[in-house]
């Protein structure tokens, strides 16, 4: 009796809503829904039409549900779905909606056709709360109130490191929509590819929308010798620009100046202030073509702008400002007048004038520049709206300055880190950005009052591009973080649960596969560690990033299914036989929410580690990179500190290891490190190839393996080199380094490997 009480008291399931609703009222009963209820639109506006056409299309992806649209009729039909657009809407707030389901049917009404949308979106989530494809569908009765917590949910794509298709960022605009969010900030101009169509300045993109393949991209062109092209005609803006209002999403453009301007450089070399002309970038990082802030620059930069908002609608029109490097300007006498005469004391205040130039231009036509926060060291108009990404304090001058700001802030919303430590991560910068560093973020810094909160127009997530050579890759780094993002940007913060939000993702999850979204499983992923057991036998710990969901294994090669045994104490093997340990995640009613991941468990596992697996001698500029071989198939990924080729292993047990097999691969190098240069650890080469070193103890300790590099010059794929080393007892840290200059070719540990003597 006890126990069913307790069943019948158990809280209900939370509706798999996300991003959660302001209010939620639930009532007793429901409504079921099936192909056969009608879906009746109330309003002539073909905006409004469009939303209700959306939901039912994006249902009919996601469910069994097919349903019809019928415009007219009864306003208060019974055993209907009701969309009404209706001015006084009982929510009053921009983009809300109220949605009510009762016995007699569902009503969703809205003041305006965003809201209507809006509550699309939600019904839809509605009506799948689980990954089954049922043909009737019991939604319980509820009474909601919604509406966004900022007016700027916003998510930024750099399609100039690597370009997107237009077809791709449709179906990321459509995606955003279906999580709320409303602003796509994007980012067309940099060092390394100019991608807007002006057609006064054709150069920009006839020599500025391409560069040399390097690295990976060459996988991605096809050969070497291929160039990374790609930009937007007026016609591709125009229809982007479309399909977003229809989603109720305001496309951003950025044309970023003075700095990231090297591709605009290299197509009209009067741009900069060397006279030289660059070639299009190669190298990530930060890069000092600077353009000349003068007259004929901020000609070009009014007629680029004049037709950025013949383009972009949109009131907000973004110019940059980061990172300009001012090497070039303060070496420049020209400049160095130019500053003079304006009787302006440094750089940073000929950036802020440059800047106000620009700004007053957009504001001579109504619109509203926005800069990165880098503007602040300028005297900029107060009307400029400040993208924060340095930190909160920034955001706060800004603010106290009078500026309006956007909450974009690094590292946490920079969606190209990483989202997990596990080996099959892909590429992308270190630390670790997981689901719910994303999701605990705060867009109202501590020590704003509630008046300042008022200029905080909202929240953004960054994915830079430097790492995301394809569509898949921006996929894998955006969902599910873009999820955490959405909730940030559109629930009240009084509704934030991070283990509710947990609950609500396996919907979220199952209808992102059904809509074909390659989403990263990483935040569940099983990870498996391997320890030496106390009765001589290998232990496995498995353990998952968000410890939810259930870890399944098999041990006979099976994948694990929901009905695999459910993983609860490390796990002991023998150590003189080979087992495939497999493992997957799965949520309570069976979704899986992990792909199964292999480890093989035996006594040289113990003895094996990545680069992953091993700490970087120093941290001053780590990354995971991807191999740019082979050209086709999987490539593999190393965790390397640019500047200083060196690993260790903190602590391997060296007892009976008569050899080291090393697998090696070798990367291009193509980064800008601008003030970093002086930090790079170049190491004395005793061959002309180089080699590896491994030293006990410390990188200064006892050498215990000299691997010539020789033989891994010979080709581009990875190389194993092995070395005998001198008997050693005990547990002893290892250095492993390679000679010479990483910037004559970068050289990355993919595997170190201690062999016993038989
Ligand atoms: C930036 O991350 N350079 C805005």
């Amino acid at each position: 009796m006890a126990a069913r009480d307790g069943v019948a008291r158990r809280a209900a399931k939370p509706l798999a809503l996300i991003p959660l609703p302001a209010r939620v009222v639930r009532h007793q009963g429901g409504f079921t829904v099936t192909s056969a209820t009608p879906v009746i639109l109330h309003s002539g506006d073909p905006a409004s039409g469009f939303a209700v056409r959306h939901f039912v299309a994006t249902l009919a992806r996601i469910s069994a549900l097919r349903l019809r649209v019928t415009t007219g009729g009864e306003v208060s039909a019974r055993g209907a779905i009701v969309f009404r657009l209706d001015p006084g809407a009982e929510v009053a707030q921009r983009g809300g909606y109220a949605l009510d389901v009762s016995p007699g049917g569902i009503d969703v009404v809205a003041r305006t056709p965003a809201g209507l949308y809006y509550g699309g979106v939600t019904l839809g989530q509605l009506l799948t709360p689980d990954g089954e494809r049922t043909a009737s569908v019991a939604v319980p009765a509820l009474h909601i109130q919604d509406w966004p917590a900022f007016q700027w949910r916003g998510l930024m794509l750099d399609s100039a490191r690597h370009y997107q298709s237009v077809a791709d960022i449709e179906q990321l605009l459509d995606w955003m929509s279906l999580l709320k969010l409303n602003v796509l900030h994007w980012h067309l101009t940099d060092d390394q590819g100019w991608r807007l169509q002006v057609p006064k300045y054709p150069l920009l993109t006839k020599i500025g929308a391409c560069r040399k393949a390097v690295g990976p991209d060459a996988a991605l062109t096809g050969s070497p010798g291929k160039p990374h092209c790609g930009f937007y005609t007026d016609a591709e803006v125009r229809a982007i620009v479309r399909y977003a209002a229809e989603r109720h999403i305001i496309i951003v453009p950025e044309i970023d100046m003075p700095g990231h301007a090297q591709a605009a450089i290299a197509a009209y070399p009067w741009l900069g202030v060397t006279g030289k002309r660059p070639a299009v970038g190669t190298d990530w990082g930060v890069n000092t073509w600077l353009l000349r802030p003068d007259a004929r620059t901020l000609k070009f930069v009014d007629d680029v702008m004049d037709e950025v908002m013949a383009l972009f609608p949109s009131r907000y029109i973004h110019i940059g400002g980061d990172e300009a490097a001012k090497d070039q300007w303060n070496a420049s006498p020209e400049v160095r007048a130019q500053m003079r005469r304006l009787g302006l004391k440094d750089m940073d205040a000929l950036q802020g004038w440059f800047t106000t130039q620009v700004a007053d231009h957009l504001a001579q036509h109504g619109r509203t520049a926005v800069g990165w926060d880098e503007v602040l060291h300028g005297k900029v108009p107060a009307s400029t709206v400040v993208m924060s990404w340095h930190g909160p304090a920034g955001a706060l001058q800004a603010i106290e300055q009078g500026h309006d700001v956007v909450m974009a802030s690094s590292p946490t919303l920079y969606l190209d880190h990483y989202q997990s430590g596990l080996h099959d991560e892909p590429p992308g910068r270190p630390d670790v950005e997981s689901l719910q560093d994303v999701y605990d973020y705060d867009p109202v810094p501590k020590g704003v009052t509630v008046a300042q909160a008022q200029r905080i127009l909202g929240v953004q997530a960054n994915l830079w591009a430097e790492y995301m050579p394809t569509f898949a890759r921006v996929q894998h780094a955006l969902f599910p973080r873009i999820a955490a993002l959405a909730e940030v940007a559109w629930s009240p913060a009084s509704t934030h649960d991070w283990r509710d939000f947990l609950e609500r993702m396996p919907a979220e999850l199952a209808r992102w596969r059904a809509l074909g979204i390659a989403y990263a499983d990483s935040a569940f992923a099983p990870a498996f560690a391997l320890s030496k057991g106390a009765d001589g036998g290998i232990d496995v710990a498995l353990t998952n990033q968000t410890n939810f969901g259930t870890i399944r294994y098999t041990t006979d090669g099976a994948m694990p299914n929901a009905a695999s045994k459910a993983y609860g104490e490390p796990l002991s093997f023998p150590a003189d036989k080979f087992t495939t340990l497999r493992a997957a995640t799965f949520a309570d009613d069976g979704f899986e929410l992990a792909a199964s991941r292999t480890q093989v468990v035996d006594a040289a596992a113990l003895l094996t580690r990545n680069s992953d697996q091993l700490d970087t001698c120093s941290n001053q500029l780590v990354l995971r990179l991807e191999d740019d071989r082979p050209l086709q198939g999987t490539r593999p990924v190393y965790k390397v500190d640019i500047e200083n080729m060196c690993w260790l292993w903190k602590d391997p047990p060296l007892d009976g290891v008569r050899r080291i097999a090393l697998t090696v691969g070798n990367l291009p190098w193509n980064f800008a490190l601008w003030t970093d240069e002086a930090k790079v650890v170049a190491r004395a080469k005793a061959t002309p190839a180089g080699e590896c070193r491994i030293h006990e103890d410390s990188c200064n300790g006892p050498l215990l393996a000299t691997l010539p590099l020789a033989p891994a010059t010979k080709t581009k794929l990875q190389t194993t080199l092995t070395a005998d080393i001198p008997a050693v007892s005990g547990h002893h840290k290892l250095c492993i380094f390679a000679t010479g200059d990483p910037r004559a070719g970068l050289w990355a540990i993919g595997k170190i490997e201690l062999i016993k003597a038989p």
